[in-house]
């Protein structure tokens, strides 16, 4: 069976979790730091905090960011759950704001009209979606306007540069931009997130957050007289400062994600060969098309989708998924919208609201699309795409 994405472990990578293990320190220790060094080196951001997840990456972006109850914070509909989720967890409101249907990313225009219909929001959060970068400038002049701080969620789109040829996760439009370091994403730790920042006070606080809201660095501790004695620092005194996470990431994760961090260019390029070669042999088909056509040089290729006329082709999705199964090739849908989910209908919230994200959902198929994939697998998953959608 192809599964449609799927990590890459060699034999460096096996004996760079083997070293973490007999270095005697399995958390809180340098292999962390490392990492965090490499991402921010290679991004281009002056800070780096490691966590525990892609979505803890975005709760503790949501705390820094300022988002809570009264305050909300916008995002796209077509997205993982835990883009929209971040505003929950802090007890702030989502808006969705609809998809741009060329490149499947947040609308500006849908962003504008969002952001002057909620005055409360606080944060915007851009999805680049399968590792396209989003209309950032746009994105950016907006959420200003608004007075909304950017986090970016680059969860697809490490590796991913912008038009202006910086590396998504530099910040430079954008206060906070999240990683994720699942399996199927450019790189794998296990699990892991990261969050890049430009700002030292946030990161300072999402070193806190990271950790129980524990001083960290040299945070000024807030009360003297205990944490000194005769002008000498008592050895065992930490402070709680505000009300913070266990969101740590270990160093046996940390090993293994830089181990691979250090394939990713490669990563990378086999990914945009074999999305180049899905392009091609797409083009002209009747029923079907690639969800996004620009952009290809600068994406971090995390997926590659199809927009698959149904209707035209006269099967359901879910009977072209089990004849592809029964060909050996896996396929996904990426996403269901996100208010379409129970939870979210219960908020309120109509999936019909966002005709773009509505219309692309109906027509999605993600195809197989990782480094390990040869080019022979590559052919058989193309011919029978053609068989089967005509
Ligand atoms: C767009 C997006 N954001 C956030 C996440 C959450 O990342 P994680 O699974 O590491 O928590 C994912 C994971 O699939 C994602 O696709």
């Amino acid at each position: 069976m192809i599964p449609y994405g799927k990590h890459h472990i060699d034999e460096e990578d096996i004996q760079a979790v083997v070293d973490v293990l007999r270095s005697g320190i399995l958390t809180q220790g340098p292999v962390v730091e490392a990492f965090e060094q490499a991402v921010a080196h290679y991004t281009g951001a002056r800070y780096a905090v490691a966590v525990a997840s892609g979505t803890a990456a975005l709760h503790l972006a949501a705390v820094a960011a300022g988002v809570g109850p009264g305050r909300s914070l916008v995002t796209s509909p077509i997205t993982f759950v835990a883009s929209a989720n971040a505003a929950l967890y802090v007890g702030g409101r989502v808006i969705f704001a609809d998809i741009d249907p060329e490149t499947i990313n947040l609308s500006p225009d849908s962003l504008r009209k969002a952001l002057a219909d909620n005055p409360d929001a606080r944060a915007v959060i851009p999805v680049h979606f399968a590792g396209l970068p989003c209309d950032m400038m746009a994105i950016k002049f907006a959420a200003d306007q608004a007075g909304a701080i950017v986090i970016e969620d680059a969860a697809h789109a490490l590796g991913a540069t912008y038009p202006s040829g910086e590396r998504v996760g530099s910040c430079v439009y954008s206060l906070m931009t999240i990683f994720s370091f699942h399996p199927v994403k450019a790189i794998a730790a296990g699990e892991g997130g990261m969050i890049t920042t430009n700002d030292k006070a946030i990161y300072r606080k999402l070193l806190r957050l990271r950790s129980h809201g524990i001083n960290k660095l040299d945070d000024p501790v807030q009360q003297p007289e205990q944490a000194e004695c005769d002008g000498v620092p008592n050895p065992w005194y930490y402070e709680m400062q505000e009300l913070g996470f266990h969101f740590r990431i270990t160093d046996l994760q940390c090993g293994l994600a830089l181990s691979q961090f250090k394939k990713l260019d490669r990563f990378i390029a086999r990914r945009r060969i074999l999305t180049k070669q899905y392009d091609d042999a797409f083009v002209g088909m009747r029923n079907c098309r690639p969800a996004q056509k620009t952009g290809r040089d600068m994406s971090g290729h995390h997926l590659y989708v199809l927009r698959i006329d149904f209707e035209k082709l006269g099967k359901s999705r879910g009977q072209l998924m089990r004849e592809l199964k029964e060909r050996q090739i896996g396929s996904q849908v990426h996403y269901i919208p996100v208010p379409a989910q129970p939870h979210y209908r219960r908020l309120g919230f109509r999936p019909e609201d966002y005709p773009n994200a509505q219309r692309y959902y109906q027509e999605a198929l993600s195809i197989p699309l990782f480094y390990d994939l040869t080019d022979g697998q590559q052919e058989t998953i193309i011919s029978v795409v053609r068989e089967l959608v005509g």
